[in-house]
């Protein structure tokens, strides 16, 4: 069984700019080209000489790893390591993140506009140790910091990030410092960085707002950025398309549907599916679509009214506060997958993610407003036949339903009972009185 992370076969890896290309010796706080001030990428110039000789034994050395009890090999991150930057293992924080469910969704067969799906299923990354997809990024950025020696990390976030860096900072005695936009981040959120002992600065600003404080913070204090931004957050969350084609098996899906705020995931995402087909492991990529809240659509209306040539910010107002981002750092990213994989992107209203998530948790499987946002989004593509019959679609679920209870107790509230009295007869008159009203 191969174990060892300073693998042979892992490729060195370089920083390149995305728009002029020019690759990077030192990518300096805020991980600008200092050509352009466009995002870096990570690029692995060795593997990309001779992509298929490279790849050749991959899928059998990953598959092998699965049942190994390192830890290394228990992440559903670093058992992909030959695709990821070169990491020594005492460098790695890593707490078994990815390994999340698929899972097959029924609404398929109820719901008119999905009913030609030939398959749908959910990839549920709110099953990842903090709740949310963004541990599979920290993991790789966090492991990079402590490999290039930074003892403190910082970010910006509606939620997510801050409780996720907050959680592998003390896993790696870390100091961590967090800037959330003050009373739009859910209380499940900022409890978790508290608790992991993150410093918590909440900023009267939106998180476009903290964003722009937080480059400042770093330029001066020297704490490590771990926003998508970074490139290395990329590299980690990339590993869930990698993830996903193991467990179908290699068969391409004809979609993939993500929910989009800063723009990183849905690169990301792309990212592990190109790298997935230059190396020869997929025959095709899959569609990728990203989907905004109607009051948050930078994206949409960037590709809408100028076909994604320049970014067009917006005020950003949704009650999915994780998507609350109107300048989306990774835009021009996501217009390239957009482009490259054939994918779209659409907005949906407030009242189409309620009902969306709703329909999801009848199910069992809840996640928090943001995700549901891909299942409002489905339908909607579904409608106007950009998703076409007999097609097999793939939901990212993002984040886990318990992130975000008061939005569900605002809706669901109604359907509570009022308390009653401790007594059998009372609860059975009770269930047959909800029996009746269905
Ligand atoms: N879904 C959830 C649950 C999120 O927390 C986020 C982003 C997204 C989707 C969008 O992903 O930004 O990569 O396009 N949350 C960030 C945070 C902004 O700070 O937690 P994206």
């Amino acid at each position: 069984m191969n174990t060892s992370v300073a693998n042979p076969r892992n490729a060195t890896h370089a920083l390149r700019c995305v728009k002029c290309g020019a690759s990077q010796k030192d990518p300096g706080p805020l991980f600008r080209c200092v050509e352009c001030s466009e995002l870096l990428e990570v690029v692995y110039p060795e593997w990309s000489r001779s992509p298929r000789e490279f790849a050749s034994r991959l899928k059998e050395i990953w598959k092998e790893r699965r049942g190994s009890t390192l830890a290394e090999n228990a992440s559903g991150v670093w058992r992909f390591r030959e695709l990821l930057p070169q990491m020594e293992r005492s460098h790695i924080v890593t707490m078994a993140e990815g390994n999340t469910p698929l899972l097959p969704l029924e609404i398929l067969r109820h719901d008119q506009s999905l009913r030609g799906l030939s398959r749908l299923l959910a990839k549920h990354q709110g099953m990842n140790p903090t709740g949310s997809f963004k541990d599979t990024g920290i993991s790789v950025a966090i492991s990079q910091a402590r490999a290039e020696g930074f003892r403190t990390v910082c970010c910006a976030s509606t939620g997510n990030t801050s409780a996720s860096m907050a959680a592998y900072a003390a896993r790696a005695a870390m100091k961590s410092i967090v800037l959330l936009p003050s009373g739009h981040v859910t209380s499940g959120k900022l409890a978790q960085a508290l608790e992991y002992g993150a410093h918590v600065l909440e900023l009267r600003a939106d998180f476009d707002g903290c964003l722009k404080v937080l480059y400042e913070v770093a330029r001066q204090s020297g704490a490590y950025v771990l926003n998508s931004v970074n490139p290395y957050r990329v590299e980690g969350q990339k590993t869930v398309a990698f993830e996903l084609m193991e467990q179908l098996d290699w068969q391409v899906p004809d979609h993939v549907i993500v929910p989009g705020g800063n723009l990183g995931n849905g690169s990301a995402l792309g990212k592990g599916f190109l790298e997935l087909h230059e190396l020869g492991l997929i025959a095709a990529v899959p569609k990728l679509s990203i989907i905004q809240a109607a009051g948050a659509n930078p994206l949409v209306r960037t590709m809408r009214e100028n076909g994604g040539r320049e970014l067009i910010r917006v005020n950003p107002e949704t009650k999915a506060t994780a998507i609350r981002i109107g300048n989306p750092a990774s835009w021009r990213k996501a217009v390239s997958i957009l482009n490259n994989t054939g994918g779209t992107c659409e907005d949906v209203s407030e009242e189409e993610i309620a009902v969306a998530k709703a329909e999801l948790g009848a199910e069992g499987v809840g996640c928090e407003p943001a995700s549901a946002a891909t299942l409002a989004g489905l339908k909607k593509l579904a409608r106007s036949g950009f998703v076409e019959a007999g097609e097999t679609v793939i939901l990212v679920l993002t984040g886990h339903m318990l992130k975000d209870v008061d939005y569900i107790l605002q809706a669901q509230q109604p359907k509570a009972s009022i308390p009653l009295d401790a007594d059998a007869s009372a609860v059975i008159k009770r269930l047959e009185q909800i029996d009746a009203s269905h």
